[in-house]
């Protein structure tokens, strides 16, 4: 089952009295339980894609459909729904919330889906807090953790919700390369044993070796699949 339907994308950004054209027509199909890599060299648009998929930023023009839903056609509950319960991302800044620690921000999105007792949320956010490593640091706020560290933690906050479809954005950019191949490995058993469909962004070749697919982009085209 195609479990991502990408006709034609278009994005374009205003900059002062400038368009920037950082997506010019992606055609892209992903498979249900594909492990897909998209690089390209910087500015090419892996970010901004990402962002399309993830329902963080809408296209232009051109049409984005995930479970064969249609997606630039949702109004923001469904979209918020979407997000919430089939998409976990991994931003290339991380996006951890400040003022709570690395156990509340993994909490966090199990909080908001509302379906889960205090103890059931505790139970699996301290499962994936062990799987990246950082037991010793759940009352850590990010302002005291490593950039890897962070990193981590924003990892395990996308998965912690068991999603259907993860992106991530450079994933391992800021990990040694140890802890970068704990991280993929626990990233590719999801895939196996859940079919969860993973999308990284990558420059890096470590993470191309675990890849099912690579798409290339360049200049907002994909120029290879
Ligand atoms: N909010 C914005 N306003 C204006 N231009 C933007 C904005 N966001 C991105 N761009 C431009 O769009 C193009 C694609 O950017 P994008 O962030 O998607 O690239 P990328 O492939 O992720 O690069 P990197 O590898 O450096 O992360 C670039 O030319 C960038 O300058
Ligand atoms: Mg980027």
């Amino acid at each position: 089952m195609n479990i991502i339907e990408i006709n034609n994308v278009k994005k374009d950004y205003p900059l002062g009295q400038t368009t920037v054209h950082a997506l010019r027509g992606i055609d892209l199909t992903i498979q249900e339980g594909d492990l897909i890599s998209i690089i390209g060299p910087s500015g090419s648009g892996k970010t901004t894609l990402l962002n399309i998929i993830g329902c963080i930023d809408s296209a232009t023009e051109g049409s984005v459909k995930i479970a064969d839903k249609e997606i630039t056609r949702m109004n923001d509950k469904d979209l918020t729904n979407l997000r919430l319960y089939k998409i976990g991302f991994i931003f290339q800044t991380f996006n951890l919330i400040p003022v709570l620690d690395v156990l509340e921000n993994v909490e966090f999105p199990l909080l908001l889906m509302k379906q889960y007792t205090r103890d059931q949320i505790r139970k699996r956010a301290e499962k994936l807090i062990g799987e990246v490593q950082l037991k010793e640091y759940i009352r850590h706020k990010p302002s005291e953790l490593s950039g890897g560290q962070r990193q981590r933690v924003a990892i395990a906050r996308a998965l912690v919700t068991n999603p259907d479809i993860v992106l991530a954005d450079e994933p391992t950019a800021n990990l040694d390369s140890e802890t970068g191949a704990t991280i993929l490995e626990l990233m590719k058993e999801m895939n196996e044993i859940e079919k969860t469909t993973f999308i990284f962004s990558t420059h890096d070749a470590d993470v191309l070796k675990y890849a099912k697919h690579v798409v290339k982009l360049r200049d907002g085209h994909v120029v290879e699949h």
